[in-house]
């Protein structure tokens, strides 16, 4: 982890107490913490950094860092790096969805955040508009794979071709794409490790249905915003799930309640209209879709209409 952020790391578990962390190094690499750990002085916690990865979820006890979740699985992990990077893979098939978001975003001074940032794409593209970026995801597996690819610029995929026929490929960085300005975490898009009004560009996209507090993952993103001059870029197909939220909580997609019917309406008002929404509010820039894909083997690709939302303050 590169030590540049750790002034602006708070311990998650404390929040709404916005608690400084001590470092404590055991390995370093220039500028890099490679062994050591972070902990918490109110609360007591630990949070690990194993390889240069911290694991600032304070969900996720240290023990269970080898728990998979659903995103940990060979074929998970090669269908996003697919989607993400199938472009560079010069494949017919790519998807053009992070270009579409990446063209939303205007080019801004100041630390990009990239919650749910898997395996890294928009994360490096938010590092080309930004003075920095942080890629945060639950995931351990893709956030080691979105550091491999930063480190190393580039990463064997084994796409699934069909049954258990697998075809290995290269992705590759562009020379121009930056890797010195960015870092990826493992952390909870409920209960970010940063300080307030941390950052200028902020992306959320197709997380909100992941989550079991979707409302809580806005109220984050919104007080790590700077309350002005900042940009932030909502995405979601609103694909709500008993699995994942209770539908009390979710946003949209159900008769009752306070968030009864359109989730887009929803977030949009959310942003910028209800009286229980988010202050300072957002203004909305421009609203729309996306079309995104996802593969999961040669003849199987799923399409996903990711419906947006910039907005602005
Ligand atoms: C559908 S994927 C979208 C990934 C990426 N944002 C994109 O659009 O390509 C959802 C991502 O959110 C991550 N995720 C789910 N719950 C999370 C949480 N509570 N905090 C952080 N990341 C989470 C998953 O690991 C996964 O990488």
């Amino acid at each position: 982890m590169k030590k540049r952020i750790l002034k602006m790391l708070i311990c998650p578990a404390c929040l709404p107490e916005e608690q400084d962390l001590n470092p404590h190094i055991k390995a370093e690499k220039e500028n890099d913490i490679v062994e050591g750990g972070l902990s918490c002085p109110r609360c007591g916690r630990e949070y690990p950094i194993q390889n240069g990865i911290a694991f600032l979820d304070p969900n996720a006890s240290h023990k269970t860092q080898n728990t998979p979740s659903k995103y940990e699985n060979a074929p998970v992990l090669s269908s996003y790096l697919w989607s993400h990077y199938g472009d560079l893979l010069k494949d017919e098939n790519a998807t053009a969805a992070y270009r579409d978001w990446n063209n939303l975003m205007r080019p801004s001074p100041g630390i990009a955040l990239d919650a749910g940032s898997a395996v890294g794409r928009f994360t490096f593209e938010l590092s080309r508009k930004s003075d920095f970026a942080i890629g945060i995801d639950n995931s351990h597996s893709f956030i080691r794979t979105a550091r491999e690819l930063m480190l190393k610029r580039e990463k064997e995929i084994q796409l699934q071709q069909e049954g258990l026929v697998t075809r290995k490929t290269k992705v590759i960085l562009p020379e121009q794409w930056r890797n010195g300005n960015m870092e990826f975490l493992v952390a909870d898009a409920q209960a970010l490790p940063f300080r307030s009004g941390s950052f200028s560009s902020l992306a959320s996209l197709n997380l909100v249905d992941k989550m079991p507090k979707p409302l809580k993952h806005l109220q984050e993103m919104n007080r790590v915003a700077k309350p002005k001059e900042a940009q932030f870029l909502f995405s979601d197909p609103f694909s709500w799930s008993k699995e994942v939220a209770e539908e009390q909580d979710w946003l949209g997609g159900t008769h009752n309640g306070p968030y009864s019917g359109n989730g887009m309406e929803n977030v949009m008002g959310i942003l910028n209209g209800r009286e229980d929404g988010l202050r300072p509010k957002w203004h909305i820039q421009k609203h729309g879709h996306v079309w995104w894909k996802i593969r999961t083997h040669q003849n199987h690709f799923e399409l996903i209409r990711s419906c947006f939302v910039k907005a602005n303050r």
